[in-house]
């Protein structure tokens, strides 16, 4: 089998937070030391990477003051000239820190609300600064344990009063940023608000600004609700709502694993790439933003370890892009596909100007129609997922 080597072409990013993970969980200390977030740029750029992303204490640790904030971003700067990546996108860490503990854009404490506003603000000018055009906002602090301790539709209220704020912050400033929700339904709390694509879907059409407002959707997360990512994604694809996307892997219903993508449900990954590199039109990708990784390197691994898992990610995609390139090119998946009838769905139901009157004067459409014949009809589906299964397995 050939052996795929990324290329800045393949616009593939990380977190300064996946490498940089140290490894602390609930359960146990750090297991590895921490990395210099310019150590992180250059081993990306050299596995071929194209970017990285950042929350602002990734990169100027909470607290830090005016002149060390001034050294570590030109540090980081300086990292970025060297390897040529780039920073398409930034986030805020509004979960950290013991402030955060009850919420931040939806904190009951009105405080901690105006505060979490300017710390998101002073970043997005960072993210400018960097020519990042998406800021992500991952809510997982925003939420409850005890629902009788938050009210609950005041929370979306201030949700949406927060979005805008920073929408039009953003607008005023002339930033062009675009925001994309990041959906969790649990993890730190108990319940998080915007559970799901479809209920941050929701959300975003009540927005003032919901032009600039979509998501960044985690393989992961939706995968924690018992939901398939790939529908969630071709959803918001459909909706134009597709502004980032978070690759991982997880094994169904249980914590939030943040495995190497792929790494969990390999036959949803398949699909998942599938669609964003072959789901748009004409066959050709449905999706031209990064391909972000969103990961943790697995506790027991040591430095060597998290640079691995990184090129696995990426090889990973990578592999998967081939298959199902091979997929949609073999001519037995082209027939099956048209056996199953699978392109016939891209045919209104209605010919071109019916209306609902035509169709009740159309006897073939029911009273001639044989359902009977219909409902007897072999559905081809077994077949198309084999032929899936065999080209992920490479048996052709
Ligand atoms: C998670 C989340 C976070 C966010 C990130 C951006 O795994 O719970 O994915 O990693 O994506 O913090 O704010
Ligand atoms: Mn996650
Ligand atoms: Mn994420």
């Amino acid at each position: 089998m050939t052996a795929p080597q990324p290329t800045k072409d393949d616009r593939f990013t990380f977190g300064l937070w996946t490498v940089g993970w140290q490894a602390r969980d609930p359960f146990g200390d750090a297991t590895r030391p921490a990395l210099d977030p310019v150590e992180s740029v250059h081993r990306l750029a050299e596995l071929g990477a194209h970017g990285v992303t950042f929350h602002d204490d990734d990169l100027i640790p909470f607290g830090s003051d005016d002149d060390q904030r001034t050294k570590h971003v030109e540090r980081f700067k300086a990292a970025l000239e060297e390897t040529g990546l780039v920073v398409p996108m930034a986030t805020t860490n509004l979960f950290t820190h013991p402030v955060f503990k009850e919420g931040a854009l939806t904190a009951n404490d009105r405080g901690v609300r105006r505060y979490a506003l300017r710390k998101v603000m002073r970043n997005m000018d960072l993210a400018a600064e960097l020519g990042a055009r998406t800021y992500v906002l991952w809510g997982g602090r925003e939420g409850a344990e005890v629902d009788s301790a938050k009210d609950l539709r005041a929370a979306l209220d201030r949700y949406r009063e927060g979005i805008d704020t920073l929408a039009r912050y953003s607008e005023d400033r002339g930033y062009g940023l675009r925001f994309a929700l990041e959906p969790k339904p649990n993890e730190p709390r108990g319940d998080i608000f915007l559970p799901t694509i479809g209920h941050a879907l929701a959300f975003i059409a009540t927005l003032e600004h919901a032009d600039l407002v979509g998501l960044n959707p985690e393989v992961g997360h939706e995968q924690m609700a018992g939901l398939n990512f790939t529908h969630g994604i071709a959803q918001a694809l459909w909706q134009g709502k597709l502004f980032h996307i978070d690759l991982n892997g997880q094994h169904g219903i249980k914590y939030d694993q943040d495995l190497v993508f792929g790494h969990g449900d390999l036959l949803s990954a398949f699909a998942t790439v599938d669609l964003l590199e072959h789901g748009g039109p004409g066959g050709g990708p449905a999706y031209d933003g990064p391909r972000h990784f969103d990961y943790k390197p697995l506790r027991t691994e040591d430095a060597d370890g998290v640079w691995a898992s990184a090129a696995a990610n990426m090889r990973t995609y990578l592999l998967l892009k081939e298959r199902a390139a091979a997929f949609r090119a073999d001519p037995e998946v082209q027939e099956a596909l048209a056996a199953a009838q699978v392109p016939e769905l891209a045919q209104p139901t209605l010919a071109d100007g019916e209306t609902h009157a035509d169709l009740l004067a159309d006897p073939s459409a029911f009273e001639e129609f044989d359902a009977e014949a219909a409902g007897a009809r072999p559905g081809g589906q077994v077949r198309l997922s084999q032929l899936a299964v065999e080209h992920l397995l490479g048996a052709r």
